[in-house]
């Protein structure tokens, strides 16, 4: 069984509702459901956290060193601004892919950075929902290669 922490940063419990033309009218609940469903075909086990709170998205990724294999993170705001963030995955020493609803690039230019990529395995932006299947599959390929 693989375990994975899935790390939802700020304002993300407002999915459905903030913002739907960029961001989409899946709920932060559709997408861990769909999540779930994902991993129950991959023999994977899901642990999902969503925080307004820098403090405690970095205190989830210290514990994850305890159980996890792997870590999906949409860190949102946090992408641009948290060098905390980033040295936190950096220290777990876990696989991490990073996702995003929109295309980062695509949108403002303080958007275009994100000090997380550097530490991460790989980044998806911009296939909205599917962006978090599509990181899920990629982290767990990585930790279990099919071919
Ligand atoms: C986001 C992109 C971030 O720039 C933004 O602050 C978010 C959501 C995304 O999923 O597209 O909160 O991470």
């Amino acid at each position: 069984m693989t375990h994975i922490l899935v790390l939802h940063g700020p304002n993300l419990n407002l999915l459905g509702e903030r913002q739907p033309e960029i961001y989409g009218y899946q709920t932060l609940a559709d997408i861990d459901a769909a999540l779930v469903a994902l991993a129950a075909t991959r023999q994977a086990h899901l642990r999902s956290q969503q925080s307004n709170h820098e403090g405690v998205l970095i205190d989830a990724i210290h514990d994850a060193r305890a159980w996890a294999n792997g870590i999906l993170v949409n860190p949102g705001a946090y992408t641009h601004t948290s060098y905390a963030l980033r040295d936190a995955i950096a220290a777990a020493s876990l696989p991490t892919v990073e996702v995003h609803l929109s295309n980062i690039h695509a949108r403002e230019p303080f958007r275009h950075t994100s000090l997380l990529a550097p530490v991460c395995l790989g980044q998806i932006v911009g296939f909205g929902w599917r962006s978090y299947l599509l990181g899920l599959q990629a982290l767990l390929d990585h930790l279990s290669p099919i071919a």
